[in-house]
């Protein structure tokens, strides 16, 4: 390698040596990256994109921020690493921070560096304190790639570790999806048949330990559930004697417009696990808060969980100041206020492109799913096509928007729109006008 890369030896070596991630590698040619600031990344041809997705929804403080970069480099300088059985500043700040955001009673906090670890402790820690095994997830969700939460998980991800390396005692539950119900319901004459669908499950398995559910649902769709929803499935895991476990990886820090998603519905989990926007991604953390009543088991009882990085004092840190930060900016409020003018914007697209068959979300946290025929609502593409390394339409129009400087996640036949919760209205319309001018791609193979 020479000693100064060129940007053809950094994508060379980078496709040479990696692996890219949930795709084929053959045609994989990742762009350069060299900088980033606000709500744009920028090329190292010095071209700039506007984030629209916040990288994978989880850059909400925006690119940049001094403060998280200040925390990062005073605690580097101060205490690297020191090993999860000692006590530090940086735990003892966080932890406390984290009980004023988090909903009520979650208070004792187990930290990891993703949301697939977070979720993999709360499994773990819902088994030891119940005695039992299953945990129910839904078919619409992703709950992250490793043993247990990628069996959690509904979405194709899943498929390829099937069927002997699934971990057991995983259970699909019907998702709540109220624009293309699978059960072909209509909300409200339905009275969420699919929640109680739920308990019948429960009934019927014995042995559940846990039910988890994104309160809204992320990547696989941004599906927001009616408002009896969250409530009512608290209702059936307490009859029950089931632990509630809201992934809010994505849902979480101020995304939807409160500090959690389920702060919408007033709905107090067992356990919560997050990541992401926790230090808007800028060092890998994340966590597993659980109700004093859970944690009190385990002071007669073996905690048989742990990592070498748990409690990492640099991802701490930066936690501290990413909350401050969120305070200081009045970010959770100002994803809340946006999310009228996001909306009505989405609403507009809708109606001028046959090819959108419903934009929803909260916050700032929306989809706009595609379709070939609104009657029929059949989409583009399907998760096997996504599997199966085929282009998709959502990818076309993805790589139309990149072309136009406007970054866009893609998921099989929907978008999911997440910008940092720093954007302004100008930025919206600059994201907005790409997908307009993009869609017609779409709009040219919808079914006349
Ligand atoms: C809802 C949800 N849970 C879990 C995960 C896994 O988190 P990570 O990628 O940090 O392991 C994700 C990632 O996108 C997610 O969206």
């Amino acid at each position: 390698m020479p000693d100064t890369l060129t940007t053809a030896d950094v994508v060379q070596a980078t496709r040479q040596y990696n692996y890219g991630t949930w795709r084929f590698q053959k045609n994989w040619t990742p762009l350069q990256i060299v900088d980033a600031e606000g709500c744009y990344i920028i090329d190292a041809a010095g071209k700039r994109y506007l984030d629209f997705s916040a990288q994978l929804m989880c850059v909400n403080l925006g690119h940049k921020n001094k403060a998280v970069i200040a925390a990062i480099a005073e605690q580097a300088q101060t205490l690297a690493y020191i090993m999860p059985g000692y006590a530090t500043s940086a735990r003892a700040e966080l932890s406390t921070a984290l009980t004023e955001v988090l909903p009520q009673g979650l208070t004792k906090f187990f930290f990891t560096t993703s949301g697939t670890e977070a979720n993999e402790a709360a499994f773990k820690i819902a088994r030891m304190y119940t005695g039992k095994s299953k945990i129910i997830s839904r078919y619409r969700s992703y709950h992250g790639s490793t043993a247990g939460s990628i069996a959690a998980t509904g979405d194709p991800r899943r498929w390829a570790i099937e069927p002997s390396s699934k971990g057991r005692d995983f259970l699909f539950a019907p998702e709540v999806n109220c624009y293309d119900c699978p059960i072909k319901h209509t909300y409200p004459q339905c009275g969420i048949a699919c929640v109680d669908y739920l308990e019948h499950m429960i009934e019927n398995e014995q042995n559940v330990a846990a039910v988890i559910v994104e309160p809204i649902v992320g990547t696989n769709g941004v599906l927001v559930p009616p408002p009896e929803y969250m409530p009512r499935l608290r209702a059936i895991c307490d009859r029950h004697n089931v632990l509630l476990i809201a992934d809010e990886v994505m849902t979480g820090w101020g995304r939807t417009g409160k500090w959690f998603a389920m702060d919408h519905w007033g709905v107090k989990p067992d356990m919560l696990t997050t990541a992401k926007g926790i230090t808007s991604a800028y060092v890998p953390l994340g966590l597993c808060a659980t109700t004093e009543k859970i944690a009190a088991y385990f002071d007669d009882h073996y905690f048989a969980h742990g990592h070498t990085y748990e409690a990492h004092p640099l991802t701490l840190k930066p936690a501290v100041a990413t909350i401050a930060e969120m305070k200081r900016l009045d970010l959770v409020n100002r994803a809340a206020e946006l999310e009228p003018y996001m909306r009505t914007k989405l609403e507009a697209l809708k109606e001028k492109h046959p090819s959108i068959g419903d934009v929803r979300g909260m916050g700032l946290f929306w989809a706009v799913e595609l379709v070939k025929n609104r009657i029929t609502k059949q989409p583009f593409n399907t998760m096997r096509d996504k599997v199966e390394g085929k282009s998709l339409v959502v990818d076309q129009i993805a790589a139309h928007m990149m072309k136009n400087g406007v970054t866009q996640q893609a998921w099989v036949s929907h978008f999911v729109i997440a910008p940092p919760l720093i954007v302004t209205k100008e930025e919206i319309d600059i994201g907005i006008a790409a997908m307009d001018q993009a869609l017609a791609i779409a709009d040219a193979l919808v079914e006349s």
